[in-house]
């Protein structure tokens, strides 16, 4: 069987590793089934800090094939990647096409493989197209994730779902139940394999000894971070919706430096955020009391600092879920969410962008009044594994 996946911008890194990993496991146990697997990198993503960080550290294979798309408006990025990765599947002929998440990468790679038909010794066919995070929907038309959400699933034939409000909306669209498979979360699997690397990781040392605030912040070598005597919260925003507009972003970063008074708040800049706080001229906000401000961080150093956070406030998907397995309580800049699941099992707060709400959830969690939270259904480590499984379940078919 000849597997092709799909990778493009930053969260398909951490959710195509542990597939790759248990392909590669029943390549090398010897099954007697012949798997091949290639993977393509559209390069909608491509600086060393957004993409290849994540390859050296989370052991992914090199792509055998980078389509080298980069940044641009959604028509220019998704049409690109159509065109180069035509010829690219036409040529390998994979049986079939895994797909992870929701980024324009995904929906392109799913609009070319639901009309290319080619032979492998036999009749012709369309390549099998799976996709891997399938029927999550925030209901909102205005995220463009939504929109890749919502083709990419109507195109798929094999759909592998985190949570069981996926199986819920897959079928209110007519999905057959049959082509569904509740496999867990391939995104926590990454987490649980590299949880034990990134708690020996001091990256608050690295960071405080690299930025000048520290010293305004009373940090010291003795703080003794290890241990969890230094307090901090960690920000991530990168959202359009929240940072495009000058409208929406300034009360965000007002906030943010208002709760950075209580505590302080270590914030890895998205490149579309810090490109956004130049161009309005909001940097400021760079200088706000207790606020470390970093370059986007790898994998490790992000998952270090997220274990032993006090509070996140963000506008993620991801880090909704990592921080439900963790435990840590979730504060979401978002109207809504796609994740559902991390609100009733988990320790999610969907606070929008109203201001004083956003404060005050804030200030309950860091006085201690925040719910506990649990570990959602097969969430367990194993979900790349029952992917791999149901593959070669199904490969007679393909
Ligand atoms: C994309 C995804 C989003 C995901 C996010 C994670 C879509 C529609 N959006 O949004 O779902 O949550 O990735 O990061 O697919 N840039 C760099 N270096 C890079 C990549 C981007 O500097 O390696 C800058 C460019 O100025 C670019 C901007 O970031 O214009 C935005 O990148 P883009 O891929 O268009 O969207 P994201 O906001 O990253």
């Amino acid at each position: 069987m000849r597997i092709m996946s799909i990778v493009g911008a930053r969260p398909n890194f951490m959710k195509i590793a542990p597939i790759a990993h248990a392909i590669e496991k029943y390549r090398t146990q010897n099954t007697g089934q012949n798997i091949e697997h290639i993977i393509i990198h559209t390069g909608q993503h491509y600086d060393e800090r957004m993409s290849h960080s994540f390859f050296k550290q989370l052991s992914i294979p090199e792509p055998d094939i980078n389509l080298e798309v980069g940044s641009a408006s959604h028509g220019i990025q998704t049409g690109q990647i159509m065109q180069k990765f035509e010829p690219v599947l036409l040529a390998k002929r994979p049986e079939v096409l895994i797909l992870v998440g929701d980024v324009n990468s995904t929906v392109a790679c799913a609009l070319v493989a639901s009309k290319a038909v080619y032979n492998n010794g036999g009749p012709l066919k369309r390549p099998v197209i799976a996709h891997v995070e399938a029927g999550l929907r925030s209901f909102d038309r205005d995220m463009p994730e939504e929109i890749n959400r919502v083709l990419t699933d109507a195109l798929s034939d094999i759909l592998f779902t985190t949570e069981e409000s996926a199986l819920t909306n897959l079928e209110k669209e007519g999905i057959p139940p049959g082509k569904i498979h509740f496999v867990g979360n391939v995104m926590i699997d990454t987490l649980i394999h590299f949880e034990e690397q990134a708690r020996k990781l001091d990256v608050l040392k690295k960071i405080m000894s690299e930025n000048i605030q520290c010293r305004q912040i009373g940090y010291s070598d003795s703080s003794s971070p290890a241990s969890g005597e230094f307090p901090y919260g960690l920000v991530t925003l990168h959202r359009p919706g929240n940072v495009d507009h000058p409208d929406s972003l300034k009360p965000l970063l007002d906030c943010i430096a208002e709760i950075a008074q209580r505590v302080p708040l270590i914030f890895p800049l998205h490149p579309r955020t810090r490109n956004s706080i130049e161009r309005f001229h909001f940097q400021a906000f760079y200088n706000a009391k207790n606020l470390i401000i970093t370059d986007p961080l790898d994998y490790l150093g992000f998952l270090a600092l997220l274990r032993r956070a006090r509070l996140v406030l963000t506008d993620s998907g991801g880090i909704q879920e990592e921080t439900t397995y963790l435990g840590v309580p979730c504060i979401t800049l978002r109207e809504n969410t796609e994740r559902p699941i991390t609100l009733s099992a988990g320790t999610n707060y969907l606070v929008g962008n109203d201001i004083p709400k956003i404060i005050r959830t804030a200030f309950a969690v860091l006085d201690g009044r925040c719910k506990k939270g649990g570990i959602p259904p097969l969430w367990d480590g194993k979900a790349s594994e029952r992917i791999v499984n149901i593959l070669l379940d199904k490969s007679r078919e393909f």
